[in-house]
């Protein structure tokens, strides 16, 4: 599929596209990417889907970092879905997509539940009128394994972002005028939203103190319930490993590693950068009690 006729032949907006394009490699910088891979890790994910897709240059990176087999963008410019259909049809190579119209203020997600492994937004948050319901339906799309990650300005420090917009040829005034409805929401906001629409397990990453991406995955890890041992093998993390201390010298300040021995059996395994200690997850069902090395 490539593009539905409601996204044809509107003409507004095209510097916006423009803007969004020429600004895309700075908003998707390396901190942006180094981020987003430390709270996702990069196994395949075949069906992503951007909201608020603009020209639909993260489905494109998107798709090459996370193999999709499908993306799907959605926008409620018409501009804006052009311009990615025109992207999207000249560089996805082995992943098809789809580009579709829709003003998620006003209308349903147009996906069948539990179809989605990865859902994006990129500074689209702040744009919505009521991002609770956005989020909910997220959840609903999502499959169990499935991920939501949040990108957006957050409030707190007005100062850095008028310094960025100045430094991206802004004036202050303008910064200073947009900053309340582009910095909209805090990351505590935006925790509590996926918090509330169902998500068990939250994590984010905070970038100049001015971005963040918040991630919310549907099913709990260790530390939180869980509802069988399959299901968390699956799980988008595989662990929450944020309250695991050292068993020999109670260090929190522990790292995930591989190992041939516990991968082949789907097990993670700790490393404690305290005392070096190497030890696998303690609630791994079928290894009680705690295998340690
Ligand atoms: C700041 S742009 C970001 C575009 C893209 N995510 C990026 O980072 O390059 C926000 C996008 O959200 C879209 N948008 C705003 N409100 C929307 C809504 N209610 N439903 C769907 N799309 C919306 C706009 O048309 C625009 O393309």
């Amino acid at each position: 599929m490539r593009m539905t006729d409601r996204t044809r032949g509107d003409s507004e907006g095209s510097d916006r596209v423009k803007r969004m394009i020429e600004t895309y490699a700075a908003r998707y910088d390396d901190p942006f990417w180094n981020a987003l891979t430390e709270l996702i890790e990069t196994t395949p994910r075949n069906r992503i889907v951007d909201f608020g897709c603009g020209p639909g240059l993260f489905l494109i990176d998107a798709a090459w970092k996370y193999r999709a087999k499908w993306v799907y963008g959605f926008d409620s410019s018409p501009e804006m879905l052009g311009r990615a259909n025109e992207f999207l049809s000249e560089r996805l190579k082995d992943c098809k997509y789809e580009v579709e119209g829709l003003d998620v203020n006003v209308a349903p997600i147009p996906l069948p539940d539990k179809s989605i492994d990865l859902a994006f937004s990129g500074f689209f948050l702040h744009e919505l009128s009521n991002p609770r319901d956005h989020v909910s339906q997220v959840y609903k799309v999502l499959s169990d394994a499935g991920v939501y990650a949040i990108y957006d300005f957050i409030s707190g420090n007005e100062e850095s972002f008028v310094e960025r917009m100045i430094a991206t040829g802004w004036s202050e005034e303008r910064a200073r005028d947009r900053y309340p409805s582009m910095c909209k929401h805090s990351l505590e906001d935006i925790e509590s939203l996926l918090k509330s629409s169902g998500f068990q397990i939250i994590k984010s990453n905070r970038i100049e103190d001015i971005r963040a991406i918040v991630v919310g995955a549907k099913q709990a890890g260790p530390g939180t319930e869980r509802s069988n041992t399959s299901m968390r093998h699956r799980s988008p993390w595989a662990y929450d490993d944020s309250d695991i201390r050292c068993p020999r010298c109670t260090s929190h300040k522990i790292i995930r590693c591989h190992d041939r021995w516990a991968t082949s059996r789907g097990v993670q395994m700790f490393e404690c950068t305290t005392c070096g200690k190497r030890f696998v997850d303690r609630g791994y069902d079928d290894y009680l009690p705690t295998f340690i090395r």
